[in-house]
C-alpha cells in the first residue's frame, strides 16, 4: 500500500474549491502513454496550471497499472525538472466501475477516484458510491460520483441515449454518498461523433457544422440545488476542425466528426464546473501528426520522428485548452 502523498501528488479538495471561486475549471487529460504525459506535465507546468492525469480502466489494461502508477509520480518529478518547484498533480481513475477496481488504485497511490454507478438503478448507484468513499476517505483519496448518463460509449460503460442528470437528485445523491464531486449530463458525450449532422446548422461564416446548445438549465438546477458543489463535465473534447481535416487530408477518414464547441466549455468553466474531462482532442492531435510525416516523409522508420511532432502537436492543443478555455493558468497557489 502506498499514499498518494509520498508520490508527490494532490487530491482533488483545494483545488476544487479554487476553482469554483475563481470561475475556472481544472484540465483533466487521458493519458496512456508517455508522449502523451509528457506533453500534458509540460504544458502544465509552462501554464502554470493544476492537472489532472486520469487513467482509465483500458489505459490501465493497455499500459499496466504499475507502470501508469510509477509514471505519474515521475511526472511530479519531471515537472519539478521543468522549474515548477510546488506542481499540483492528481493521478485519477478514470470510469472506476467497481469497488475493487477503486480500492487497488487507492491502495497504489492514486490520489482521486471517480466510481461511475450512473448506469445502475438509482439506489445501487448510491450503495456502491458510498462503499467506495467510505474506503478512499480513509486515506484522504477524493471521489467523483456520476448521476445521469452520457450518450456514447464510456470505458467499459454503454449508454445509446442521454438521460440528463435531475437536479431533484442531487442533494440526495451527495448527502447520502459523501462524493467528493459530481459528474452530471447536460448534453455532452464521449468520443469523436457527439452529435449526428441532422442535430447541428450550418454556421453562414466557416460552412461547419454547429451542434445543438448543451442543456445549461440542468447545470443551473444542479447548482440552485447544491450551491458550491464541484461539478465535473465528462465528454468534453471539441473535436478541432484543423485535427480532422489533416487527419483527412493525409489517408484517415474521420467523417462528420462534432465536438463540444469551446465557448460553451468556456462558460461552463465559469460555473462550479470545476473538472473538465478531455481525450478525444488528444488521441486527434497525436493521429493528426503521425499521420502526416507517414504521408509526408515515408521513408521515415524512427518512431522518435513521427512520435515527437505527435508530442509537439498534443502539447500545443493542452496550452490551449488550459488558456483560451478552462482558464487554469497561473492558478498554482505557489507561481515559483
Ligand atoms: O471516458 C472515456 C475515456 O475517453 C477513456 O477512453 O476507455 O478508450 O481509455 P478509453
Ligand atoms: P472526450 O471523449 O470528449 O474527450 O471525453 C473524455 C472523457 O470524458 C474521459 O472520461
Ligand atoms: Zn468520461
Amino acid at each position: 500500500m502506498v499514499n498518494y502523498k509520498e508520490l508527490g501528488l494532490v487530491n482533488t479538495k483545494e483545488m476544487f474549491a479554487k476553482a469554483i471561486k475563481g470561475g475556472y475549471a481544472i484540465p483533466a487529460f487521458n493519458f496512456n502513454n508517455m508522449e502523451q504525459l509528457q506533453a500534458i506535465v509540460k504544458a502544465a507546468v509552462e501554464t502554470k496550471s493544476p492537472v489532472i492525469l486520469q487513467v482509465s480502466k483500458g489505459a490501465r489494461n493497455y499500459a499496466n497499472q504499475t507502470l501508469l502508477r510509477y509514471m505519474a509520480e515521475g511526472a511530479v518529478e519531471y515537472a519539478k525538472e521543468l522549474g515548477c518547484n510546488h506542481p499540483e498533480i492528481v493521478l485519477h481513475l478514470d470510469h472506476g466501475d467497481s469497488f475493487e477496481l477503486c480500492k487497488s488504485c487507492v491502495d497504489m497511490g492514486f490520489s482521486s477516484v471517480m466510481i461511475d454507478g450512473s448506469h445502475l438503478p438509482y439506489e445501487e448507484n448510491v450503495a456502491l458510491t458510498k462503499k467506495v468513499v467510505d474506503y478512499a476517505h480513509q486515506y484522504g483519496v477524493t471521489v467523483e460520483g456520476e448521476l445521469g448518463v452520457l450518450a456514447g460509449v464510456e470505458d467499459e460503460v454503454c449508454a445509446d441515449h442521454h438521460t440528463y442528470t435531475n437536479p431533484e437528485e442531487v442533494i440526495d445523491f451527495a448527502t447520502r454518498t459523501g462524493c467528493d464531486s459530481l459528474a452530471i449530463s447536460i448534453g455532452t458525450s464521449h468520443g469523436a461523433y457527439k452529435f449526428k449532422p441532422e442535430q447541428c446548422h450550418v454556421d453562414p461564416a466557416t460552412g461547419r457544422l454547429v451542434p445543438p446548445p448543451l442543456a445549461f438549465e440542468v447545470l443551473d438546477g444542479v447548482m440552485e440545488k447544491l450551491p458550491g458543489f464541484p461539478i465535473v463535465l465528462h465528454g468534453s473534447s471539441s473535436v478541432p476542425q484543423e485535427e480532422v481535416e489533416t487527419i483527412n487530408k493525409y489517408g484517415g477518414k474521420l467523417e462528420a466528426a462534432i465536438g463540444i464547441p469551446e465557448e460553451e466549455l468556456r462558460k461552463a468553466a465559469k460555473s462550479a464546473v470545476c473538472k473538465i474531462n478531455i481525450d478525444s482532442d488528444s488521441r486527434l492531435a497525436m493521429t493528426a501528426a503521425i499521420r502526416e510525416v507517414f504521408a509526408t516523409k515515408p521513408a521515415e522508420f524512427d518512431p522518435r520522428k513521427y512520435l515527437g511532432p505527435a508530442r509537439d502537436n498534443m502539447e500545443k492543443l493542452y496550452k490551449h485548452k488550459i488558456i483560451n478555455v478552462l482558464g487554469s493558468d497561473n492558478k498554482l497557489a505557489q507561481l515559483d
